[in-house]
């Protein structure tokens, strides 16, 4: 079966300090409140993933980078390859998060080079897909979310997406407070997972997690997991907050 899956992104935020606190405070309480049973993962910006990663090491939080290029090294000013994240300890990597898309501009083929370096370097991709709200009001979600899907994994066989996590993050409610219903969400999975069986096969469709994002808090984060496709959540604002993200993760067990 899916083993739950709760990772943080903290975006553009916090300092050297408050993400160390941070990382500690989740690190205790997440062993208290859910042992093994739920894998958790915390996405800082890049300027903390080393200090982050030394204060998770005696725990069993894993940590990952909220973007990666896909040149392994090189005239590249300003970029982070794989290998750079591998060694220093990273074993996620967000690619195509929604602010990615929409405020830096990024494609489906880039997103795709980046999933695949990133598989290909060893780490263990979350894509992120998900319509807008003009696109929701349209009735192209399916559509949106089928391109993205296939797009974002073209070229790779299902051997390597079986590295892949989905994220569906539907825009309009990313940091807006406006979640999704556990019905809208249930719909979104459920056709995102029958994709995967068509793209690929049955066996991957059921074994490949499916996490929703998008004002995800600790009201709303049971209802949200009580749905058959929601395997995890990706939460952004409230994985700032050390009891937040916990009552999320007791939520998911
Ligand atoms: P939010 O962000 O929880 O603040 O809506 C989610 C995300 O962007 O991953």
């Amino acid at each position: 079966m899916r083993k739950p899956f709760v990772a943080g992104n903290w975006k553009m935020n916090t300092d050297t300090h408050a993400s160390v606190d941070l990382s500690k405070r989740i690190a205790i309480g997440s062993s208290e409140v859910a042992g093994h049973s739920v894998t958790v993962a915390v996405c800082p910006p890049f300027t903390y993933l080393q200090s982050v990663i030394k204060a998770l090491s005696a725990s069993h939080i894993a940590v990952g980078a909220q973007d990666v290029y896909f040149e392994s090294n090189g005239a590249f000013t300003g970029e982070i390859s794989t290998s750079m994240l591998k060694d220093i300890g990273c074993t996620y990597v967000l690619c195509g998060h929604s602010e990615r898309r929409h405020v830096i501009g990024e494609t489906d083929e880039l997103i795709n080079k980046k999933a695949a370096a990133a598989i290909a370097g060893g780490l263990l991709p979350i894509l992120c897909v998900g319509e807008l709200l003009t696109e929701r009001d349209a009735g192209q979600t399916e559509q949106v979310v089928s391109r993205q899907l296939k797009k974002g994994l073209s070229g790779l066989s299902a051997e390597k997406v079986s590295a892949v996590t989905i994220a569906y993050e539907p825009v309009w409610a990313i940091g807006t407070g406006r979640t999704a219903t556990p019905q809208q969400v249930q719909e979104a999975h459920n056709f995102i997972r029958k994709q995967l069986a068509q793209m690929y096969d049955d066996m991957l469709a059921e074994e490949t997690r499916i996490l929703y994002g998008g004002s995800v808090k600790p009201a709303n984060a049971e209802n949200l997991m009580n749905q058959d496709d929601v395997d995890g959540l990706l939460v952004g604002g409230a994985s700032l907050n050390a009891d937040d993200f916990l009552a999320i993760i007791r939520a998911a067990i």
